[in-house]
C-alpha cells in the first residue's frame, strides 16, 4: 500500500481506478505522441492556457515585496511583481494546474516545493523550470561558473562548448531545473550594446558552430534526466539595435537577415534546439513578438522548427504598452499567439484573456492545442513526469564536482586573449620581485561575469589570489580601488601611482562591472548599454599614472563588450583581454602571465579604436572604407577579428589548392603548412577566409569559412587541409536565390582576419 501511494504521489500510476479510459499519459512505456494526445484530450481550456504560461518563483516575488515600497509594488512590473496579486495566488493557480513553467527559481528546495504544488493538481502535469544558465548554472548559487560566452568563443573550441553544455545540464537537473535560456546566438555588431559578452561574437559562422554545439551539449539525446531544454535566443536582430541600446528598434534588410542574423538560428534549429525566445525589439516595423513572418513563415515553414517559442520578459505586454501595435493587452496576446507564440514569459492576465479569446472563438482551440502539444512533448521527453523532483542529498555530488571545476579552469586558459606583448611576458619571478597590483577587477568576483550569483570566497580565485598562489616568492602589493568604476577614489589612484614607482612591475586590472546583484551599479551586461566604449571612471587616469612610473605596466581587461583602449595599446608593453573568465579566472590569468600556460585564444569580435568607428566588423562590404575619415582616424580596428598572440611564433607557408577550376557543385581542398618557429609548444587557431571576387550582389571582403586548432611542439610542422564545399561559396544572389555563382574565389589562410597576414590563392568556379 505504501508503494502504491508513493507512485500516486509522483504521478506514475498507469490506470485509473475510477473505471475511466486508461491514463495513457501516465504510462512511461507508451509512445510520447500517444501520451501527449491522451493528456490533451483530458485538459480543460483553462488548463491548456495555463500550460502556456510562466511565472517567476514565489521566493523572488516575496523578496521583491520585501524590498520595494508600496508605491513601487503597485506600479512596477520590471521586477516581476504582480500588482494586486500575491505569491499565495500563484501557489493556488499552480495547484489548480494553471501554471506550465516557472523561472527565476534559485534553489532546489523551492523547485521541489513548487513541483509538489503542481502535482497536487487534477492532472498532475509537472512544471518545467527555466533559468538563465548562460555560462554554467551560475545564476543560482553553488554551481560551476564557466567563462562567459565571448571568452568561450575566443577559444574557437567547439568541443569545449559541447562539454560545458553537458556539464551544465547535469548541474541543472541536480537542482530540478530542466530548461536553460541559452545559447544566445545573436551576431554581435555593436559594442555599445551591453550584451556582447553573452554572445559568441561577430561572426555568423563561429556563432553558428558554438551555438549548435551548446545546444547539443545541453540537450544530449533529449530523453534523459541528464538533459535539459536549450533555448536559442533572441530572435532576431537585437544585437544591432539603433543607438546600441537593448531592445531599441532594428531596421535590417531581408538580405542581411538571411546573410548574417539568420544562419546561427537555422543551425540551432538543425542542431535540434527545442525552444526559441523572441527578441525584445521590433524588426522593420513589426515587433518580433507578433511577427508572423519570423515565427511562422521562416521558423516553422522554412526551417521546420519542432520545438516551442517562448516570449521574452513581459514582451507580449510591450506589444501594447511600448510598441503600441495592439490597443490593449488582450489584443496583444491575440496577435502574439496567432503569429506563433507558444509560451508567455510571464505573468497575470494571460490565463484570463487567452481563455476568453478561445471561448469567443477568436483563437481556435486547435491553435492552443498546437502550443500545448509542443510544451508537453518536451516535458515527456525530458522525463519530468517520471522524475519531477531532484534529490537534495545527491545534488552537491554533481554540482561543482572536481571534473566540472577542471573544465571551467581549462576553458578560461583557452579563452583569454593576449593582445599585446613587447616581451615583458611571460613574467620572470626572479626579475620582478616586487609587483604592484591594482584596479577595480584585481581582487573582485566580477570575473564571474553577468548572469552570476556572487560566489563563495572558497569557490572563486580572484586575480590577486591567483598571482599569490602561483608565485609565492613574489611580493604582491595591492592597492584596492574598490569594485565600482564610477566611484573610484582619486586618493587611491595617487596611492597606486606612488607605489608604482617603488615596484619592479605593475599590473592594472581594469574593465567593466557586471555583477547583477548590484544591478544599478553595472557598466556592462543586460540593459547596460553605453554611448561610448571607453574605460569608465578614473580607470584611464589610473593606467596613465601607474605607467608614468616608468616601470613596466601590464593591463588586464575584465569585460563583456570590446573596449577601445587606444592609449594603453600605444603605450603599455602588454595587454591581456580576459573577458569574464569564470570562477578560476584568477588562476588562469596568473598561469598565462607567468607562462605556465601559453595563450592561444583569438578575438571572436573586433576591437574598435573608438565609438566613432562603429560599425567596425571584419566582414564588411568592399566599399566601406573607400573614403577614409578626414580627421586622421584609421579605417582599421585597434585589434582585428581572429587576432591573438602566443609565447611561440608560427610560420604559415605553402598554401596550395587542389584545383584551379571546379564545377558549381565541386569541392576544392586548401592545404597550408604551419610550423611552430618559436621555443614553446603552442596551439594555433588556423583560419580560412573566402571572398567571392565578383558577384551579382555585393559580398563581404572576406568571410570565415573554417578553422582548426592545431597544437605543435617547437620546430614541429603540420599540414592543415580545409575542404571547401559548395555551401562555403553559396550566397543570396541579386534575386535572393541561394546558390554558387561562377567566377573567381579568393582563399585566404592565416592567423587572423588582418589582410596583411593572410596567404592567398584563388580558384575559378565554372
Ligand atoms: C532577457 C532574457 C532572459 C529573460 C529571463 C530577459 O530580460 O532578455 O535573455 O532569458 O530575461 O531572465
Amino acid at each position: 500500500m505504501r508503494n502504491f501511494l508513493l507512485m500516486m504521489s509522483i504521478g506514475i500510476s498507469v490506470c485509473s481506478c475510477s473505471g475511466e479510459k486508461k491514463e495513457i499519459y501516465k504510462d512511461p512505456n507508451a509512445p510520447i505522441p500517444a501520451r501527449v494526445e491522451d493528456l490533451i484530450s483530458r485538459m480543460t481550456i483553462e488548463e491548456k492556457v495555463g500550460q502556456m504560461n510562466q511565472f517567476v518563483g514565489v521566493e523572488h516575488i516575496k523578496s521583491n515585496s520585501a524590498s520595494m515600497t508600496e508605491e513601487e509594488l503597485k506600479n512596477n512590473t520590471a521586477n516581476a511583481f504582480y500588482p494586486g496579486f500575491t505569491e499565495k495566488d500563484i501557489e493556488r493557480w499552480t495547484e489548480e494546474g494553471k501554471v506550465g513553467s516557472f523561472l527565476h527559481v534559485m534553489t532546489l528546495k523551492e523547485a521541489n516545493y513548487l513541483q509538489g504544488l503542481a502535482l497536487k493538481s487534477r492532472l498532475q502535469i509537472p512544471i518545467i523550470f527555466g533559468i538563465d544558465a548562460i555560462h554554467g548554472n551560475a545564476y543560482a548559487p553553488k554551481n560551476t561558473i564557466y567563462p562567459t560566452s565571448i571568452n568561450l568563443a575566443c577559444s574557437f573550441d567547439t568541443t569545449m562548448a559541447y562539454t560545458i553544455g553537458r556539464q551544465t545540464a547535469r548541474e541543472m537537473r541536480a537542482m530540478n531545473m530542466q530548461w536553460t535560456f541559452n545559447p544566445n546566438i545573436e551576431v554581435a555588431r555593436d559594442p555599445r550594446w551591453g550584451r556582447v559578452g553573452e554572445t559568441f561574437g561577430e561572426d555568423p559562422y563561429l556563432v553558428g558552430l558554438m551555438g549548435a554545439q551548446s545546444v547539443k551539449g545541453y540537450q544530449g539525446d533529449f530523453n534523459s534526466t541528464e538533459d535539459v531544454l536549450a533555448c536559442i535566443k533572441h530572435f532576431v536582430g537585437g544585437s544591432q539595435p539603433i543607438n546600441g541600446t537593448n531592445g531599441s528598434p532594428t531596421d535590417i534588410s531581408v538580405r542581411t537577415l538571411y546573410e548574417v542574423f539568420f544562419p546561427p538560428f537555422k543551425e540551432g534549429v538543425e542542431a535540434g534546439a527545442m525552444s526559441l525566445m523572441t527578441a525584445h525589439n521590433e524588426l522593420n516595423g513589426v515587433p518580433c513578438h507578433e511577427n508572423d513572418w519570423l515565427l511562422t513563415d521562416v521558423l516553422r515553414d522554412e526551417w521546420k522548427f519542432k520545438g516551442f517559442v517562448v516570449s521574452d520578459w513581459m514582451d507580449i505586454e510591450h506589444i501594447h504598452d511600448l510598441h503600441a501595435t495592439a490597443e490593449n493587452l488582450k489584443e496583444a496576446f491575440y496577435q502574439s499567439i496567432m503569429a506563433g507564440m507558444d509560451m508567455h514569459m510571464h505573468g497575470i492576465y494571460w490565463n484570463e484573456y487567452v481563455t476568453e479569446l478561445v471561448k469567443e472563438g477568436r483563437i481556435p482551440e486547435s491553435r492552443i492545442d498546437e502550443s500545448v502539444r509542443r510544451i508537453l512533448d518536451v516535458k515527456f521527453r525530458l522525463g519530468i513526469f517520471e522524475h519531477p523532483y531532484a534529490d537534495e542529498a545527491e545534488s552537491m555530488n554533481i554540482r561543482m564536482c572536481d571534473a566540472h571545476r577542471e573544465t571551467s579552469l581549462d576553458a578560461a586558459r583557452n579563452g583569454i586573449v593576449l593582445l599585446k606583448n613587447d616581451g615583458v611576458l611571460p613574467l620572470s619571478a626572479s626579475k620582478y620581485k616586487k609587483i604592484m597590483v591594482t584596479g577595480i577587477n584585481a581582487d573582485d568576483h566580477n570575473i564571474l561575469g553577468d548572469w552570476s550569483a556572487p560566489g563563495e570566497p572558497e569557490d572563486v580565485t580572484t586575480i590577486l589570489e591567483g598571482l599569490r598562489q602561483l608565485s609565492p616568492e613574489t611580493q604582491f602589493n595591492f592597492v584596492d580601488q574598490g569594485w565600482d568604476p564610477r566611484n573610484m577614489n582619486p586618493a587611491k589612484v595617487e596611492e597606486a601611482a606612488a607605489l608604482a614607482k617603488q615596484s619592479d612591475l605593475n599590473i592594472v586590472v581594469a574593465g567593466e562591472y557586471m555583477m547583477r546583484f548590484r544591478w544599478a551599479d553595472r557598466t556592462d551586461g543586460e540593459d547596460t548599454d553605453r554611448s561610448d566604449i571607453d574605460l569608465v571612471g578614473l580607470q584611464n587616469e589610473l593606467i596613465k599614472k601607474v605607467a608614468a612610473s616608468g616601470k613596466p605596466t601590464i593591463l588586464i581587461l575584465i569585460n563583456g563588450r570590446p573596449l577601445g583602449v587606444e592609449w594603453a595599446a600605444e603605450n603599455l608593453p602588454a595587454i591581456v583581454e580576459a573577458w569574464a573568465p569564470g570562477m578560476y579566472g584568477g588562476q588562469a590569468i596568473a598561469e598565462i602571465l607567468y607562462g605556465e600556460v601559453n595563450p592561444s585564444a583569438k578575438l571572436a569580435v573586433t576591437i574598435p579604436h573608438s565609438v566613432g568607428q562603429l560599425q567596425m566588423i571584419y566582414n564588411h562590404k568592399p566599399s566601406q572604407y573607400f573614403h577614409p575619415y578626414v580627421n586622421n582616424k584609421p579605417s582599421t580596428p585597434l585589434y582585428p577579428f581572429g587576432y591573438g598572440l602566443s609565447y611561440t611564433t608560427y610560420d604559415y607557408s605553402d598554401l596550395k589548392l587542389s584545383a584551379s577550376e571546379i564545377a558549381k557543385d565541386g569541392t576544392v581542398n586548401a592545404t597550408v603548412k604551419l610550423t611552430n618557429t618559436g621555443s614553446r609548444e603552442g596551439t594555433e587557431i588556423v583560419q580560412l577566409y573566402i571572398r567571392d571576387r565578383f558577384s551579382s550582389a555585393t559580398r563581404p571582403v572576406k568571410e570565415l569559412k573554417d578553422f582548426a586548432r592545431v597544437t605543435l611542439k617547437p620546430g614541429e610542422s603540420q599540414e592543415v587541409t580545409f575542404k571547401i564545399t559548395p555551401d562555403k561559396l553559396a550566397f543570396y544572389n541579386k534575386q535572393m536565390q541561394y546558390g554558387v555563382e561562377p567566377g573567381e574565389f579568393i582563399v585566404m589562410v592565416g592567423p587572423s582576419s588582418a589582410d596583411d597576414v593572410l596567404l592567398k590563392e584563388s580558384f575559378i568556379v565554372k
